[in-house]
């Protein structure tokens, strides 16, 4: 029997319930009105207006560029189109460390700004400070532990994190603390799936991964990605559901000859 359940709104609520009763969390990236309808219609849970919408939409190395304006700006096209998801926005890279007011000031910018449901972290006990005072303004936070793009000069790669003991269990540690400082969900991103699935057995709230394995409570991908319209990136995580690069390229090419060759528009295409 499937334990899917019709749900009118996904709340934070929710997706507690989906974890206790062993029912995947499916999550989307979406950072544009359009996008963020088809993916809300075909009844997504929970849609993240990720910082990787620098990357994706403006076309940047990193995620480090992109600025609170613009995280705004893209999370209320997204928000006017959802129905049914959660929506959750990534706080973009100094918007939050090191200061747990300017984190604070940057959530609530979000949440009325862009009409948000929720807002993402990337970090640790390191963090602490932002995360408890975010809450105390009644906004919801997802913590993001493992490869956390925003540090991405720390590390100097983009490979899998905490394959070694120590940082595996810090990591284990880190998750268990932001469990306690309240954040209601975490991402992992590319770590073993050993790990991954000890993590979401060791702490109540649902750990949704990216590159994490099966063993955790949902799966999160970039949109772009698995619908292969970048196809530069291939980690093997990933699995592409379309090859829109290059059907799309295929359109447009069809519409360039059709322009060029006097076929577009036809008589039933004027007035
Ligand atoms: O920005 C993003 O898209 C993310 C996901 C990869 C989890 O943080």
């Amino acid at each position: 029997m499937s334990v899917h359940k019709e749900i009118k709104k996904v709340t934070t609520h929710v997706l507690q319930e989906m974890k206790q009763r062993g029912e995947k969390i499916s999550m989307l990236t979406a950072y544009d009105y359009t996008m963020a309808k088809i993916i809300d219609s075909a009844g997504i849970d929970v849609i993240l207006v990720g910082d990787s919408a620098s990357n994706v939409m403006a076309g940047h190395e990193t995620t480090l560029p992109i600025t609170l304006d613009q995280m705004i700006y893209h999370a209320s096209s997204v928000i006017r189109a959802i129905d049914r998801a959660l929506v959750v926005v990534d706080l973009p890279f100094g918007a939050y460390q090191g200061n747990s007011k300017e984190a604070l000031y940057s959530s609530i910018r979000i949440m009325k700004e862009s009409g948000a449901h929720a807002v993402k972290l990337e970090g640790g006990h390191e963090i602490k400070e932002s995360i408890e005072r975010i809450l105390t303004a009644g906004i919801p936070v997802m913590g993001h532990l493992g490869l956390t793009p925003q540090s991405i000069y720390k590390f100097g790669t983009y490979t899998v994190r905490a394959k070694e003991q120590d940082e595996a269990e810090r990591l284990i540690e880190d998750a268990k603390l932001l469990e306690q400082f309240g954040c209601f969900a975490l991402v992992l991103e590319k770590i073993p799936a050993a790990l991954a699935t000890k993590v979401a057995q060791s702490i109540s709230i649902p750990v949704i991964g990216i590159g994490a394995g099966g063993g955790v409570d949902g799966q999160v991908l970039v949109t772009h990605d698995m619908l292969g319209m970048t196809h530069e990136f291939s980690p093997r995580f990933l699995r592409r559901y379309l090859n829109l690069y290059e059907s799309m390229g295929n359109a447009f090419k069809q519409y360039i000859k059709d322009v060029k060759d006097k076929d577009f528009p036809n008589e039933k295409e004027q007035y």
